[in-house]
């Protein structure tokens, strides 16, 4: 490997090096995702509305390695009335198929958190108020430091 000739000027070299620099970062920015900070989010599924009853908290890997599509067993398959994830997640919900689907059919954060599934819930598709608490069959979840 042949040595890099420098006869450039002291500002033209520090504006390769800037180059060079700048070429770095955005390369960098194309990296697939990091590890997380988190490992794990925990996850508040109930079969009432407002978190009233039957309610499981889920301990939902956040790794970008592990985490995978989490699918809802009874008794909250098709059967979900409140949903909330905890501050430094948020949750895809998948209600229009069988299982996630990349994007998700809406996204949940921490707050508000989804309280009444079953009877206010907007639908990102359409704007209406539809019963996805009677729909939901899945749900991933990411890292989001700035969800609160
Ligand atoms: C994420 O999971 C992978 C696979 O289990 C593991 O190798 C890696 O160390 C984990 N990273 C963190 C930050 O937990
Ligand atoms: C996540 O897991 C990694 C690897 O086990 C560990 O070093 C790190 O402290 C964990 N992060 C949190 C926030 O617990
Ligand atoms: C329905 O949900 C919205 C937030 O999505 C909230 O502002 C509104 O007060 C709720 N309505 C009822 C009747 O709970």
């Amino acid at each position: 490997m042949k040595p890099i000739t420098t006869t450039t000027t002291t500002s033209s070299s520090s504006l390769l090096l800037l180059i060079i620099a700048l070429t770095a970062k955005s390369a960098a920015t194309l990296l697939p995702p990091q590890p997380t900070y988190l490992n794990s989010t925990n996850v508040l599924i109930c079969i009432g509305e407002n978190y009233q009853y039957g309610c499981t908290i889920f301990v939902v890997p956040l790794n970008i390695t592990n985490a995978k599509c989490q699918h809802l067993a009874p008794p909250y398959f098709h059967n979900v009335g409140s949903f909330k994830p905890s501050v430094g997640s948020f949750c895809r919900i998948t209600y229009t198929r069988d299982s996630c689907t990349a994007h998700g059919d809406a996204f949940v954060n921490p707050t508000p958190g989804a309280p009444t599934m079953h009877t206010n819930f907007t639908d990102p598709a359409d704007g209406e108020n539809v019963d996805v608490g009677s729909m939901m069959s899945s749900f991933l979840c990411q890292e989001c430091l700035n969800c609160t």
